[in-house]
C-alpha cells in the first residue's frame, strides 16, 4: 500500500521542526509491502541477471556492461564500487529504462517478479519513482532550474496519484523537505534550485526520490559533488530516509569509505562486470580479488595497525572496445601470471555469499586485506624513490630555470620535462 498522495499525519505528524539532517516520519514500515498493481509483493525485490549493454560508436561496439547479476532484498543496502568507466551508471540507467535508444541491452531485470527489460516507456513510468527511484550524482541534472523546488516535488507526487489535490501535495512537499533537513521548509518550498547550496539541492533530490516511498532507491554517487562535511550530512539523510521508508538501496560510489558505513553487501565492478561480491566484512577484511585489494590499499584505514603505506593501482582500465582475451585486470595486477591471459576468469564461489573473479584467490587470501603485501612493488614510496619515473621527475639545472626573461611568467609544473606541454614558446 502506498502512502503517496495521502495527506495528513503520515509525515512529521509529531510536529518536530526541521533539523540538521532529518525530522518527521513516514508511514511506519509495518504498514506492509507497498505494491504496484500487477507486481507480486512476495517476489524478490530486484533481480538483475546477466545484464549486458553495448553502445555502437564510430570506433566499434563499446561493451559498457558485460554480465552484471545481483539481487536485492527488502531493506538491504548494496554498495556498488569501481573506478570511473566501470559501468556503474550504465547498469543503473538500464534498470531505470533511461538509456539512449541506441543502446543494445540484453539479460533480465525483474522488479517484484516482473520483467522490466523490453517494456515500453509508459509502462516503465509506473515503476519509476514508486517502485524504483534514482538519485543522480549532480543534483542540477535532476532538478529543473526554471521550476520552484516545491513544484517539482508536487509534480512527482501527482504523477503517481492523480487524485491528490495541489494543496495536499504542497503540504506533503513541505513535510518531505523537513524530513531531509531543509530549515524553514514552509518558506523554502518556494525557492528555485539556484537559491539552494549544493548540499541543500541534494537534499531536495533525496526528498523527490523518496516522495512516493519507493521500494528501491538507486543512489548514483550521491555525495561525490559535495565537500566532505556536507557528504557526511547527506549520508545521514540517506540513512534516515531508508529508516523511515524501509526502502532498499543500491549505493553507487567510487569511494569504499562511503559504502563501509552504510552497505550490507558490496559489489566491486571492473571493466563492465562484477569482479567481487560479498558482505562488507568479506570485502574489507578478506577480499579475494587483487583489484578489490588495490582499492582498499589506496585508502587510509582507521583500523590499520601501525604505519601502513598507501598502495595505488598503477595504470588505467582497458578500452571497452575489442577487449583482449584473459583477465581485464591483468596488465595492472601484481599477481599476474601467464595463465591469467588464457580466458577471463568467471566469478568463483568462495563462500555462501562471497564470489571473486580471479584464478589466484588463495594467494590474495594470504594478504588478509593488507594491500601492501601484494602491491608493494608499485607503492607510492617506490614512486617517490623515482624507481618508476626517474626521468620525468628530473628537475632542470638552476641556471636554466633562472633563464626566464624579465616580465615573462616562470614555467609551471606543465613545463617540466615529461609534463603535458611546454607552454612557453608554444603558446607565445
Ligand atoms: N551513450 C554512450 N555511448 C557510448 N559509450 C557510453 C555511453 N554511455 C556510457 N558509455 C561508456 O560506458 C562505459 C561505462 O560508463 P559509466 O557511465 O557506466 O561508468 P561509471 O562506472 O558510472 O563511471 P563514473 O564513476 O565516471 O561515473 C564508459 O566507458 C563510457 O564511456
Ligand atoms: S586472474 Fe590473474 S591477472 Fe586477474 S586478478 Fe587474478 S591474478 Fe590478477
Ligand atoms: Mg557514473
Amino acid at each position: 500500500m502506498s502512502t503517496t498522495g495521502t495527506p495528513g499525519p503520515a509525515l512529521s505528524a509529531d510536529g518536530r521542526s526541521a533539523g540538521a539532517t532529518s525530522v518527521g516520519t513516514l508511514e511506519p514500515k509495518e504498514a506492509g509491502v507497498r505494491r504496484l498493481p500487477g507486481f507480486d509483493p512476495s517476489a524478490p525485490l530486484l533481480q538483475v541477471e546477466d545484464l549486458r549493454v553495448r553502445f555502437p560508436t564510430g570506433d566499434g561496439l563499446v561493451n559498457a556492461v558485460r554480465g552484471v547479476s545481483y539481487s536485492l532484498k527488502s531493506g538491504e543496502v548494496l554498495g556498488i564500487v569501481g573506478e570511473s568507466g566501470s559501468g556503474k551508471s550504465v547498469t543503473s540507467l538500464a534498470i531505470m529504462g533511461l538509456l539512449p535508444s541506441s543502446a543494445q541491452v540484453t539479460g533480465s531485470i525483474r522488479y517484484r517478479g516482473q520483467e522490466l527489460l523490453g517494456r515500453k516507456d509508459h509502462e516503465l513510468s509506473r515503476v519509476r519513482g514508486k517502485g524504483v527511484s534514482m538519485i543522480f550524482q549532480d543534483p542540477m541534472t535532476s532538478l529543473d532550474p526554471v521550476y520552484k523546488v516545491g513544484f517539482q516535488i508536487v509534480e512527482t507526487l501527482r504523477v503517481h496519484d492523480r487524485k491528490l489535490s495541489r494543496q495536499a501535495a504542497n503540504a506533503r512537499a513541505v513535510e518531505l523537505l523537513e524530513l531531509v533537513g531543509i530549515p524553514n521548509a514552509a518558506a523554502r518550498v518556494d525557492s528555485y534550485p539556484h537559491e539552494f547550496s549544493g548540499g541543500m539541492r541534494q537534499r531536495v533530490v533525496i526528498a523527490i526520490a523518496m516522495a512516493n516511498q519507493p521500494d528501491v532507491i538507486i543512489a548514483d554517487e550521491p555525495t561525490t559533488a559535495l565537500d566532505v562535511t556536507v557528504q557526511a550530512q547527506i549520508l545521514e539523510v540517506l540513512d534516515t530516509a531508508l529508516d523511515e521508508t524501509g526502502a532498499a538501496m543500491v549505493l553507487i560510489t567510487h569511494d569504499l569509505g562511503v559504502v563501509a558505513g552504510m552497505a550490507d553487501r558490496v559489489l566491486v565492478m571492473y571493466a563492465g562486470r562484477p569482479v567481487e561480491i560479498g558482505s562488507v566484512d568479506d570485502i574489507y577484511y578478506e577480499p579475494r580479488m587483487p583489484y578489490t585489494l588495490g582499492l582498499l590499499g589506496s585508502l587510509p584505514r582507521v583500523d590499520s595497525e601501525g604505519r601502513e603505506r598507501l598502495t595505488p593501482i598503477i595504470g588505467s582500465p582497458p578500452s571497452m572496445v575489442n577487449m583482449p582475451p584473459g583477465c581485464p585486470f591483468g596488465p595492472r595486477c601484481p599477481l599476474h601470471i601467464p595463465e591469467c591471459d588464457t580466458e577471463e576468469p568467471p566469478l568463483f564461489q568462495l563462500g555462501p555469499d562471497h564470489n571473486a573473479a580471479c584464478i589466484r584467490t588463495d594467494e590474495v587470501a594470504r594478504a588478509h586485506g593488507r594491500a601492501a603485501e601484494v602491491f608493494d612493488e608499485t607503492s607510492a614510496d617506490t614512486l617517490l624513490a623515482q624507481d618508476v619515473y626517474p626521468v620525468e621527475l628530473e628537475i632542470a639545472p638552476e641556471t636554466e630555470r633562472d633563464a626566464v626573461p624579465a616580465g615573462e611568467p616562470a614555467p609551471d609544473q606543465a613545463d617540466r620535462p615529461g609534463g603535458p606541454t611546454t607552454s612557453r614558446g608554444e603558446s607565445a
